[in-house]
């Protein structure tokens, strides 16, 4: 690991809202006075009855609460929108880039207000209202986020499902909320390819029964309506008035579901609420990224996952930025595209993952030399640990080491960012998500869930609430205690481990349960094993990741077959199509073992850690394989291993 340290430069620290003295200055107050220091940051929000009571959590895994400001009212949407109108009605509120280069859109406060007041009746004629489901599934088009925020205003709860996802995966998502409207597009538009979302929309509702289907013309293609059923948006639009009053909500009530992956079973579906997930989303954006009102702010993910929630829409929006959505992929139509795109619009903060650094990498810094970013201010990645090496190239090539790099690391489940730099105040470390932010404790434990001090290495726990908190399970709250409270009795686990070195800076070394991540993408090695299993010719599968030079993690699938069937190159791409339709694209196996046997114990549980050694092709030091129920299983594993240096 590299220890070199970047400085924070003067320039930056001395226009930055937080240097390193008001850091722990604020930190500490963070610490020692919640109530106190929430409660005053919890007015960076407008509500509409304050609230008088701050924090109410408990980690009691008997009885786990999380209220964050629960007295206090509030519209999200009146937040992002509304409340700008008067100062920032004519700033642009969203950058739109398409996917072709020749497309793009603006979209000022002001036009973002009638927007989603329209979006909102429409969802509201269609018979949604407060606390009610709707389901999304729509790609990287300024519609989204007038969905979203749609939804928000009338108290209504989203769900979004990112459009990579299958029709099963999306069926389940519908089914497991219970959403009785959808709102799709006819095509999505990737690197120049077609997604088929209105017909995969259909797929999925062909076992199920929802009440309206509402369809956002984006390519024109040909798609079919069900009558009764489907409506296409631009006709609705059209019948509705640009004013919708927002409805009043309390700060613990839903704003969104997101389904996530796990070490077991299903995605769990992770629910967020309203004010505490706003204050926290505003107050991370503002502070990490020092985003001040003249910057243009891009980050790349979809809103098909947290971060676009968090740091596309929510947080930017509530505090009145200019938010850069980006329709496309790095690499179309040439690698030089998010540079060329921040020349374009003069992007100053750029928030991206390591996965889509190392990709650009590959293909050579010639694409980035060729363009000027010098609108570049600061720089941020997310996802997964970021090695070294794309650190440094991020830093040298891309922000020509003037910019600092802030590392964020969090959760679907964490709301908004937990460890990171604050370009101001943080000197860097390439590698290291360095210090917790204001209000974070976190701590390491070991197996037994006894906390480590000073630099050592253990399982990362949070040991106290913040505002920006999931709140359960959607429908299943004792799943949300037995996931993330009962390991360690008392503390929130977040699934990952750590390294603490001697300047008390962390750095994440990725998932010691059966998560893995896959170019940043979240994935439960079970909901693999589980569509592998019900292919007809698959008698068992085992599931690990693998250490990937592009992806962070490539997903290594041991199959054994069922009795007469045999081994072939047909077979693996059979299996992966087949894992393709179930899940989705990004589940898509890298690396298919077949395999007479898995390795199991006398008890029949299978020895996972081998697997993933024999995955990772080290296999020299298998540990202790005393307790396996037939040894010869892992010699016939290791001569045909897949990956081979
Ligand atoms: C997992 C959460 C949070 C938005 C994107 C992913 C890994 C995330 C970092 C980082 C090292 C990271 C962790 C975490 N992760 N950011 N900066 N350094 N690891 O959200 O799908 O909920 O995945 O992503 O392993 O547990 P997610």
């Amino acid at each position: 690991m590299s220890e070199t340290l970047y400085p924070v430069p003067a320039d930056i620290a001395a226009a930055a809202y937080i240097d390193d003295a008001k850091y722990q200055e604020m930190y500490k107050a963070s610490i020692t006075n919640p109530d106190g220091f929430w409660g005053e940051h919890g007015k960076r929000i407008d509500w509409i009855k304050p609230f008088t009571k701050v924090k109410n959590t408990s980690y009691d895994p008997h009885n786990v609460s999380i209220k964050w400001f629960e007295d206090g009212t509030l519209n999200v949407s009146a937040n992002c929108i509304d409340r700008h109108l008067e100062t920032r009605g004519d700033k642009p509120a969203i950058i739109w880039e398409g996917d072709d280069p020749s497309e793009h859109k603006v979209i000022t406060y002001r036009e973002l207000y009638a927007e989603v007041n329209k979006f909102a009746n429409v969802l509201h004629a269609m018979g949604v209202k407060k606390g009610d489901r709707v389901t999304l599934y729509l790609p990287m088009i300024p519609e989204a986020a007038y969905a979203m925020l749609a939804c928000a205003r009338l108290g209504a709860i989203h769900s979004i499902v990112f459009g990579g996802f299958s029709p099963d995966s999306l069926a389940q998502r519908i089914s497991g909320c219970d959403s009785k409207v959808i709102v799709t597009a006819d095509e999505g538009l990737r690197g120049g390819r077609k997604v088929p979302l209105k017909a995969n929309v259909d797929k999925a509702l062909e076992t199920l029964d929802v009440d309206k289907v509402v369809v956002v013309r984006r390519t024109g293609g040909d798609v079919s309506m069900t009558e009764g059923r489907d409506v296409w948006y631009h006709e609705e639009a059209e019948r509705v008035s640009d004013h919708c009053e927002p409805v009043e909500v309390n700060a613990e009530d839903p704003l969104f579901i997101l389904y996530t992956s796990g070490s077991t079973g299903q995605p769990k579906g992770v629910l967020h609420t309203s004010g505490g997930y706003l204050v926290y989303a505003s107050m991370t954006h503002q502070y990490i990224f020092d985003c001040k009102d003249d910057d243009i702010y891009w980050c790349t993910a979809d809103v098909g996952w947290v971060t676009g929630h968090s740091y596309i829409v929510y947080g930017p929006l509530a505090n009145g930025a200019t938010t850069l959505m980006f329709e496309g992929i790095p690499s179309y139509p040439s690698p030089s595209r998010f540079w060329d795109v921040v020349d374009k619009h003069k992007v100053s903060i750029f928030y991206t993952a390591p996965t889509a650094i190392r990709a650009l990498m590959g293909a050579g810094v010639e694409h980035v030399e060729k363009t000027d970013r010098s609108s570049l201010r600061i720089l941020g990645s997310v996802g997964e640990p970021i090695n070294p090496e794309a650190w440094q190239w991020f830093y040298d090539h891309v922000g020509n080491k003037r910019c600092p790099i802030v590392d964020t690391w969090w959760q679907t489940e964490t709301g908004g960012i937990l460890i990171t730099p604050l370009p101001g105040a943080t000197a860097l470390k390439p590698g290291s998500a360095t210090r917790p932010f204001f209000g974070v404790q976190p701590a390491l434990v070991d197996a037994e869930g006894q906390i480590l001090e000073g630099a050592t290495e253990g399982n990362l726990v949070i040991l106290d609430s913040w505002p920006g908190q999931m709140r359960t399970v959607y429908g299943d709250h004792e799943r949300f205690v037995q996931t993330y409270f009962s390991t360690y009795k008392g503390m929130y686990f977040s699934g990952d481990g750590c390294r603490r070195d001697e300047d008390g800076y962390y750095w994440i070394t990725g998932r010691v349960d059966d998560v893995i991540n896959v170019s940043g993408h979240r994935m439960g090695t079970a909901e693999v094993e589980s569509a592998l299993v019900a292919h007809p010719k698959v008698s068992e599968a085992a599931v690990v990741g693998y250490p990937h030079d592009l992806k962070g993690q490539g997903i290594y699938v041991y199959v054994t077959l069922m009795d007469g069937e045999e081994p072939s190159e047909d077979l693996a791409k059979e299996l992966r199509g087949w894992v393709r339709q179930e899940i989705g694209p990004i589940a898509s196996p890298d690396l298919i073992q077949f395999a007479p046997g898995l390795p199991k114990t006398r008890s029949g549980k299978i020895m996972r850690r081998i697997l993933r050694k024999i995955a990772e092709d080290s296999f020299d030091n298998l540990g202790d394989t005393s307790t396996l129920a037939d040894p010869a299983v892992v010699e016939d594993l290791i001569e045909n291993r897949q990956n081979r240096a």
